[in-house]
Parts: structure tokens; sequence; C-alpha cells
């Protein structure tokens, strides 16, 4: 028979509602602290609606539907025999591309439409965000024309100076796109005038976003990750590969991918997390990622999402919103907090995480075994799964086992070159 390398599922597989694990958590959920007048104020209002929803499963509206075709989904699942072969494991890896059929290369798109869909309903103008790889405020611009609204982008300056393409790219969806911290907000000229080069985090940018869309009546502000709706919305992800892996016969041993957040994490593992909750299935769940912003290991407690205390405080794993994180070429998991459904969840010990250098030297390198073997060049945040998917299988073999471990390559590198210049030194 001949062997099984890509796994895809026809449109009409494609799932029509999202996973809401909520109802499902071992406990209730925190709920947020402080003021709630900004947040209501500035998010969408289907959002809202769905960051407190009771329900298991929420409904995708035709027209999303359509477009989720339109993005490119469902996306394949691949099995990475020839990496399998390199690492003579006795494990069986599989990944899902996010990256690719993206229109924007990542997984980002996702939430983007979905949220910039619920806007277009609410009849709003614009939506205004905060971006740190760049990725989500390309999603985010895309999603914004395809439903025919403005964007505006608060993009960390420490990677708005080394993604000139991806910013033309935004650009060209139409988007407005400034480095953060700006001139533009209160929060952001006390900053600038203090270091006119300051390379800004993702709290600063939210903090900037949250202002800006707060002066401006007919806009909303759109989160890219952390917050329970984001998530529901990239269970597309590990809904499809529920059933992909079904098509083999499989279920994972274990679950692998990137955390900045949340998102591309919440997205693949949630749907298999609910099951290890709801019928106590062992599998094993690793979120990678960087002794930068290494969340995680963090405090649990109540925290802002933003740096200058705008949100409401959400009970999660926290570095503290203030805290500063050295750049990493990986900027999109440079975050001080994690998503407060994963945070109670690695609370009642659900999920394990590793985090590795800021050097990157070695998340590099095992993104260039992964192109080397498989072809496709991850993104440097989806570097960090491929290392951890890589020391699963590892340490798989070691054991003598033989375990099906499912990762998640939230996106393609073709716009991260220098990273990969600078860290490989090519
Ligand atoms: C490709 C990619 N993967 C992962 C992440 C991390 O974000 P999250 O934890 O929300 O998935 C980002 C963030 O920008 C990203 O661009």
């Amino acid at each position: 028979m001949r062997e099984v390398r890509q796994i895809s599922l026809p449109v009409k597989d494609l799932p029509d509602r999202w996973y809401n694990i909520i109802p499902d958590l071992p406990e209730p959920l925190p709920a947020a602290e402080g003021d709630m007048t900004a947040m209501g104020k500035a998010i969408i209002k289907e959002c809202l609606n769905q960051e407190f929803s009771a329900q298991n499963w929420v409904e995708i509206p035709d027209e999303l539907h359509g477009a989720y075709q339109q993005i490119g989904r469902p996306r394949p699942l691949f099995r990475a025999v020839n990496l399998e072969r390199r690492l003579d494991t006795s494990a069986e890896l599989y990944y899902k591309a996010e990256g690719l059929f993206s229109p924007t290369g990542s997984h980002k798109i996702n939430t983007a439409i979905a949220q910039a869909y619920y806007a277009k309903q609410q009849g709003l103008g614009r939506l205004v965000t905060e971006t740190g790889a760049g990725q989500w405020g390309t999603a985010l611009s895309c999603a914004a024309r395809i439903m025919g609204l403005k964007a505006t982008v608060y993009w960390v300056r420490a990677v708005y100076k080394w993604k000139e393409a991806r910013r033309d790219f935004m650009k060209l969806y139409g988007a407005d796109v400034f480095a953060s911290p700006s001139e533009n907000t209160e929060t952001g000229r006390k900053l600038v005038r203090q270091d006119s080069e300051h390379p800004g985090s993702l709290a600063i940018a939210i903090s900037e976003g949250l202002e800006d869309a707060l002066s401006d009546d007919r806009a909303a502000y759109v989160l890219g990750s952390v917050l329970n709706h984001v998530l529901l919305h990239q269970t597309i992800i590990g809904l499809e590969c529920r059933k992909q892996l079904e098509l083999v016969d499989r279920y994972p041993d274990v679950v692998v991918s990137c955390l900045g957040g949340g998102s591309n994490f919440g997205g693949i593992a949630l749907p298999f997390l609910g099951d290890a909750v709801k019928q106590g299935r062992k599998t094993r769940f690793v979120a990678a990622q960087s002794q930068a912003a290494p969340n995680l290991q963090g405090e649990y407690r109540y925290d802002n999402a933003d740096y200058s205390g705008i949100t409401p405080r959400l009970k999660m794993y926290t570095l503290g919103h203030q805290k500063e994180m050295p750049p990493i070429f990986g900027d999109g998991i440079r975050y001080h907090g994690c998503s407060p459904i994963l945070s109670l969840l690695r609370n009642r010990g659900y999920i394990d995480t590793v985090a590795y250098p800021t050097d990157e030297k070695y998340v590099f390198d095992c993104a260039k075994l992964f192109l080397s073997e498989e072809g496709f060049l991850p993104a440097p945040e989806s570097a960090y799964s491929i290392a951890a998917a890589i020391d699963e299988a590892n340490a798989c073999s070691e054991a003598g086992e033989s375990r099906t471990i499912l990762f998640n390559v939230s996106g393609h590198g073709f716009m991260d070159m220098e990273g990969y210049r600078q860290v490989l030194q090519i």
C-alpha cells in the first residue's frame, strides 16, 4: 500500500462550528477583575458575547464559512516521514500546515476574518490592532479589506524595523501601519520621549491600539490572541486535525505548539484538551516558549493584558505587564501573559512547557532541519513548535515507545529571512 503523507479534507468536511471548552473546564474560569468599560466599548459585540459563552459549540455563520474556504480551509495535515527517518525515531510526526494556503502566511487569519465579519455585521468602519511578528497585523489588514473595513496596526518597533516586506504587504491591503510606541497616543508619546528608538512590546502596542479605538465610535479594537473568543475561532485547526487523524486511524499521544498569548496552541490543542478533561485521556500537551518570555513559568495571578492597564485584569500566568523582555526573531511569542483558559489548564496540570534560549540558535537549527527534510520554511515562532516536536520524538525513541505526535506549524517564514540570515549566519 502507498504511504500516506498528506491528509486533506474535502470542503464538505470543513467544520461548521467552533468548540468552546469553557463549560468543560475542570473548574469555572475566573471572572475578569476591574473596569470593563474600555473593553466593553472597544470590543465587537458578538465577540464579547462569545467571550463569556456557556455553549459548547458556536455555529460558524454561512458567509463566514464561505470566507473560511476563501482563505484556504480546510488546510492539509502532513506526516513528516522524511523528518522521522532523519531522526530515526519510533514516533509518528504529523504537522498541520497553517502557513499553507493562508493568504497572509499563518493561522492568524482564522480569527481575523471572523472578527472582521462580526464588525461588518455591527456596522463598524475601522478595526485597530497590535502586532508583534507582523503575521497578525497582516491577517487583520487582509480580513478588514475583504469585509470592506479600514485597518490600523500598531506594530512593535523592534520588528517593524526589520520586516519591511510585511509592512508593505499590510499597506497593500490598505492598512495604516505605525511603529509602536508611536506619537499617536498618550502611552506611546510618554515612552518615545524617554527613548525615540524604544523597541516596544505587544503590551505597549495593545495599549496604543485601545487608546486609538476608544477615541473613535466607528472603530473596534481587535486582539489576535489571549482572549477566549480568539481561541474559540482558532479551534477550527484542532477540529480539522481530529478529522484528519481519524482518517488514518490515529489519536495524538502528544500535542505540541509554540505559545505566545496562546491562540495557535489553543487552536490545535483545545479539542483534545476537552477530551483529556472530560474523558481522562492521557494526551501530553507541550507549549514551546522562549526564555525571553516564558510566561507559563510566571505567576498565576490577576494581571492586565496591556502595558498601561487599560484592559481589565485577567487571571493568567504572567511575568508582569510591564516586564521588559529582550527582542527575539520569534517576536510573536514575546508576550508577558498566557490566555486565561490555557492558564487554568496549566494550573490544573494539563499543560507542560519548555523554554528555549534567547539566542534562538537551537530552534533555528531545528527549523533548518525541518526545511531540509520536509521542504517548508517555517515562521520563526513555528520553529519553536518544530524544536519541541523534535525533542518529543527523541524522548519517545529513548523510551523505546511509539507515539503519535501532532504539532502545529503556525506560519511560513517567507518574510522572515533576515532572522534566518542573522541567526544561522547564511
Ligand atoms: C506565526 C505565528 N505563530 C505563533 C504566534 C504566537 O501567537 P499565539 O500564541 O497567539 O499563537 C505568532 C504571533 O504573532 C505568529 O505570528
